[in-house]
Order: C-alpha cells, then sequence, then structure tokens
C-alpha cells in the first residue's frame, strides 16, 4: 500500500496543480470580500449593530430554506443556545453521537446537562436511528407529565442532537419520527453541513433548531461565526434577545431583563458572510467534482471512498477514506504527510475523552470501527475564475 499512498499524494499536488503542502481545507477569497469589509471599516460599524448582520441572516434563511436564522459568533454559541432553547436544562440528558467534534458535546455541559453516547451507522457516519431506538426502547419510560426519563439516572431526556458528519447527512426522517415518540425535541448539529439535503430539504430545517457553522474551515466562512435556524417565530425572537445580552429593545435606555449571552456576530465577520454566500453555489459544485474525481481514483484500489448516504446530496465538506485497520490508517497518514498532502484521523470519540469517561454509553461499536479506519483527505473547493 505504501506506494499507492506515495500515487495519492501526487494525485493531489496534480489534482490541486501545486507542489507545495496541500492542506486539508482552505477557504477562498475571490469575491466581494475585500470590498464589502473595507466598507464596513469606513462605516466604522465593525461591531454588533450594522446592516450585514441581517443581511446575512436574510441570505441564510433564505438559502436553506429555515423561516428564522439568527446569527452568532461561532458555532458553538449557536449549538449552546439551541439546546437552551429546545428546553435543555441543569440536571437533563441529551442523547448524541460520540464520533463528533468535542463541541457537540461540550454545548451540551455548557447547558449543565449531560451527554449520552449512542452508536453512528456506517453508512452516514452520523447518529443511527436503529441505535437511538434500541436505547430509548431498553432504557427509558415516559413519565406521568409525558416527559422521556432514563431509568438508570432518574434524569429527563430532554433533547437528540445528531451531528452530519463531513456535511453527509443522517437519516432525519427516522430520528425524528422516534423523537417525537418519546416526546423528545431534535436539534441537528449542522455545523459542517451547509448545502447538504436529506430528500431534498436542506439539512438544519428538521430539528426544533439547528446550528451552522462559519468557522475559518467550513464550507464557507465569516473567519468565526455560527447561525441558530428555527422555523419557530417566538423561538427565534428568544434566540436574538439573549444572544445580545437580553437588552430590552428602547431607543436609549440600557436595561436587561434576564441573564443574556454575548454571542452575537459581529458586523465585520457577516460582512465577509454576505460575500462568502454568494460564492457558495460554485463552492458546492467544484466540492461534488473533486468527490468524484477521489472516487474514481479510489475505485479499485482497496480503499473505500466514503460516498453520501441514500436519499442525500451531500456537500463533501470534507472527504475522507476508510482504511482496513488502524495499522494502514496510520501508514495512510503517515506517507501522504511525509509527501505534503495533509490526511488527518476521524477526531478521538467523545466517549474516550478523559472528561466524558464516566458519561452514559451505549453500543458504540461502528463508532470504535470507524475510529481506527477513517481518515479525512484535502477537499478545498477549486475556482479558477
Ligand atoms: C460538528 C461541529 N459542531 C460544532 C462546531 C463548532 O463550530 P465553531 O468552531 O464555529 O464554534 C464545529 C466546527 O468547528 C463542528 O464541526
Amino acid at each position: 500500500m505504501n506506494e499507492l499512498f506515495k500515487e495519492f499524494a501526487k494525485f493531489v499536488h496534480d489534482l490541486y496543480s501545486s507542489n507545495d503542502f496541500i492542506p486539508l481545507h482552505e477557504p477562498i477569497f475571490q469575491g466581494s470580500e475585500k470590498e464589502y469589509l473595507i466598507e464596513t471599516i469606513n462605516s466604522s460599524y465593525v461591531s454588533s449593530v450594522g446592516v450585514y448582520v441581517s443581511e446575512f441572516e436574510a441570505q441564510v434563511a433564505e438559502f436553506s430554506g429555515a423561516k428564522y436564522a439568527i446569527a452568532t459568533n461561532n458555532g458553538t454559541a449557536a449549538l449552546h443556545i439551541a439546546l437552551l432553547l429546545a428546553g435543555v436544562k441543569s440536571g437533563d440528558e441529551v442523547i448524541t453521537q460520540s464520533l463528533t467534534f468535542v463541541a457537540t458535546c461540550n454545548a451540551i455541559r455548557y447547558c449543565n446537562a449531560e451527554p449520552v453516547f449512542i452508536d453512528v451507522d456506517k453508512e452516514t457516519l452520523g447518529l443511527s436511528p436503529d441505535c437511538l431506538e434500541r436505547f430509548l426502547l431498553e432504557n427509558t419510560h415516559m413519565d406521568d407529565e409525558g416527559i422521556c426519563i432514563n431509568r438508570e439516572t432518574n434524569r429527563p431526556v430532554r433533547v437528540c442532537m445528531p451531528m452530519h458528519t463531513y456535511g453527509h447527512p443522517v437519516r432525519l426522517k427516522e430520528i425524528q419520527k422516534i423523537c417525537k415518540k418519546h416526546n423528545i425535541a431534535m436539534v441537528e448539529d449542522a455545523a459542517e453541513s451547509l448545502g447538504s439535503y436529506y430528500q431534498n430539504k436542506h439539512t438544519g430545517t428538521f430539528g426544533k433548531l439547528s446550528a451552522l457553522s462559519f468557522n475559518g474551515n467550513k464550507i464557507i466562512t465569516t473567519g468565526g461565526g455560527g447561525m441558530v435556524l428555527t422555523n419557530d417565530k417566538n423561538i427565534a425572537d428568544r434566540v436574538k434577545h439573549i444572544t445580545t445580552t437580553a437588552k430590552k429593545p428602547h431607543a436609549w435606555a440600557f436595561e436587561h431583563d434576564e441573564i443574556g449571552f454575548n454571542y452575537r456576530m459581529p458586523n465585520i465577520n457577516a460582512a465577509l458572510g454576505c460575500a462568502q454566500i454568494k460564492a457558495l453555489p460554485k463552492f458546492l459544485v467544484s466540492k461534488r467534482s473533486i468527490a468524484q474525481r477521489y472516487k474514481s481514483w479510489f475505485a479499485g484500489s482497496g480503499i473505500q471512498f466514503f460516498n453520501e448516504p441514500k436519499n442525500a446530496c451531500s456537500n463533501y465538506w470534507l472527504n475522507a477514506v476508510i482504511l482496513e485497520n488502524r495499522q494502514q490508517r496510520d501508514e495512510m497518514l503517515k506517507l501522504t504527510n511525509e509527501n505534503g498532502v495533509m490526511t488527518r484521523p476521524v477526531w478521538v470519540p467523545m466517549h474516550q475523552l478523559s472528561m466524558n469517561k464516566n458519561c452514559q454509553k451505549y453500543f458504540l461499536v461502528n463508532t470504535e470501527w470507524l475510529a481506527d479506519r477513517l481518515v479525512n483527505i484535502p477537499s478545498s473547493a477549486i475556482i479558477n475564475d
């Protein structure tokens, strides 16, 4: 396989027409970014007031089909607020996948709630509805008030939070149905899946709320930034209120009616977002075409390229391959990085992190199997105009 990994490094250099080190994901600023940034600086409205914030919110709402989109200063803040407004209280439990980026479960902890880790599907890399259903049937009951209670801990299970790994949609309809049956809210961690659709509907529009990220490594970036999506007007108003320090709207008075958060996206970041979102359709075309190039290259190589799941159209934010075992994974990581191509293993699963050792976990067979085999390969869009 060592020769194959070296050939792969050469293929990636050809793909990106460069002999330099090829990173995993680079932002592309070829549109109105500079113009909008200069305009923002000249206007002096660089902070949490300014036209670009509401403009960016409107554009993300329109693109995704969500009724409301509220910008935040990063995706983790968006997740935190989404969980709070889905009703998560101190001492509650939130079911999520162990195979995710740490921000998913950090947001749960910020609510003083406990994550419960369940398995992912090998076909989606995201939360498994089959595992969710089994966990709920075996471990929970509904109390007199219709609240789903974990029998082992006696805590309410308030939310289920699937994550669309690398932009590949989970089986949203099935998860949604199971959540409904057990009276649990669904919050989507859609940080990686802007531009991904499940059954022709944008990810992040199935849950009661969801969160996007515009971190520098995402498909479009605001430097740092996030967005809460929801179809509920009351929730949207509450998100806006508590992310802006819960200040009562008034022409001059300065009064706050609860403990809020300073989570609003600054106007200067939103200016970048307004320029980036114009390029999103182009980025999506390029990323899907890069995925096809990889798919053809790996065909017959003995290495599995990860394809978008059934019923889904993925943004292919980060392409991935599945190796035979951990040893082969490590060989690929070593040889590609040594040959100027960045590759990276999937995150260490959440249930294996020291701070999560005591959390409840359920049937993590696919998670551990994938953790030994999954590798990301360079995925930046290629725009030649
Ligand atoms: C799955 C997932 N959740 C949450 C986040 C948090 O987003 P941010 O970095 O904008 O806080 C990220 C990305 O960074 C992510 O990949």
